[in-house]
């Protein structure tokens, strides 16, 4: 168990998404101490930001900073970016919180994994979207409530137009859709159903498409061990009369007691059989709380109790394996045009009884308000 107040974030990475890092630490008490970026512009941005923090010129020094009890990595995630910062910091014995997605590839995943388990450090993959405000009461609603019984079919749909032809790097990559924009939603499909058996996808590109150049969607159904599936419709490419934006993604769940319609942001609706008619509860939450910052906010505060407390946090880097398979089983579907099942990625850490992502960490964490703070 670690103190509390020996929790001090470094963050190593400072680039455009740590802005909004930032602002959900702020709003919910998490204390930014140091941070290191190879790039001095990005350093002056954070000084100014964070004047009570220390800036870093090296990893190194950071890593020695007193006050830096935890780091959050936001570097890039291709691998000569992201891999030597996990395995430094894995070998400087420090807990990391890491962007999603962890890696492209499961073998880049694997392999620091390894460097974390050697080093027998704690690792969390920030999939932020399990701790989106809205996705808190879709927890409560499915694992402790557990309106629906045991999930038969969930489907998830997202299309709308996603392009950044200015941005140096985001679309431009050979993995792009699904390793990292699907991922989100596998993040949350593993903490509440656990890996799926096998993957059947197809993913590719609008030609017309300026800014994602070579990956622009991906289509894919999942099977469980416990018989459930699940249906994903995702793309970038939509520009049609019905959009439906990532951060307001649709998600539908039938059990046999009944379906839940949910959005991040949107609201919850539980829709049962009352004989031959059809009765609805709806659960709502207070809209000011969205994805974007408070889930960095919560996320934080859930890796930060976690560690204070010695558990395994949800959504750690062992069981985020699980979610680097399925990116991997999916594209491998595609390019074979066959169901690929997660254990040929995984070999002996494939398990069929591995159960839900929950079952599997600090699954009694109880969020923390918000501050009374600007953010
Ligand atoms: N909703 C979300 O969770 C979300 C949103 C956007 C981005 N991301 C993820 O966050 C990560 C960063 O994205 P971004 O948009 O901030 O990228 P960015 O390109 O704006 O910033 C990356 C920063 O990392 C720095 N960097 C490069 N090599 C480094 C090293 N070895 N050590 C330390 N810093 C290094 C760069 O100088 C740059 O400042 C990516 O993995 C991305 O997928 C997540």
């Amino acid at each position: 168990m670690t103190p509390d107040s020996e929790l001090g974030i470094g963050q190593v990475g400072l680039g455009s998404i740590t802005g909004a890092h930032r602002q959900g630490y702020r709003l919910y008490g998490q204390p930014v101490v140091a941070g290191y970026d190879p790039n001095p512009a990005a350093r002056a941005r954070f000084a100014e930001e964070e004047p009570d923090a220390t800036v870093h010129e090296t990893l190194e020094s950071l890593l020695a900073d007193p006050r830096v009890g935890l780091v959050d990595i936001a570097t890039p995630h291709h691998r000569p970016t992201r891999l030597p910062v996990v395995q430094q910091i894995a070998d400087a014995g420090v807990p990391m919180l890491i962007q999603k997605p962890l890696a492209y590839s499961y073998e880049d995943a694997l392999e620091m994994v390894q460097a974390i388990e050697r080093n027998g450090v704690t690792a969390m993959v920030n999939q932020n979207m399990c701790f989106t405000p809205g996705s808190l009461r879709l927890v409560d609603a499915l694992m402790k409530d557990r309106v629906v019984g045991r999930p038969d079919f969930a489907q998830v749909t997202v299309q709308y137009v996603f392009d950044l032809p200015d941005h140096p790097w985001f679309g431009k990559d050979d993995r792009w859709w699904t390793g990292a924009l699907t991922v989100h939603h596998f993040g949350l499909l593993q903490l509440l159903f656990g890996p799926p058996e096998t993957v059947y996808a197809v993913t590719g590109r609008d030609e017309t498409q300026p800014g994602v150049t070579i990956d622009g969607y991906g289509h894919l159904l999942l099977r469980y061990p416990s018989g459930m599936s699940v249906a994903i419709t995702s793309t970038g490419t939509y520009y049609g009369t019905d959009p439906v934006p990532h951060g307001n993604e649709k998600l539908w769940i039938q059990g046999p007691e009944g379906i839940v319609d949910w959005r991040p942001e949107g609201g919850l609706a539980v829709s049962r059989r009352s004989g031959a008619e059809f009765e609805v509860t709806r659960v709502d939450w207070d809209r000011e709380r969205r994805w974007f910052p408070d889930a960095f906010g919560l996320t934080m505060a859930h890796f930060r109790q976690a560690l204070a407390a010695g558990r395994e946090p949800l959504c750690s880097a062992q069981d985020n394996l699980h979610v680097m398979a399925l990116i991997e089983a999916a594209y491998r579907s595609s390019a074979e045009n066959r169901v690929v099942p997660l254990a040929e990625i995984m070999g002996d850490r494939w398990n069929p009884g591995y159960g839900t992502g929950w079952s599997h960490g600090f699954g009694e964490w109880v969020a923390p308000e918000v501050l009374e703070v600007t953010a």
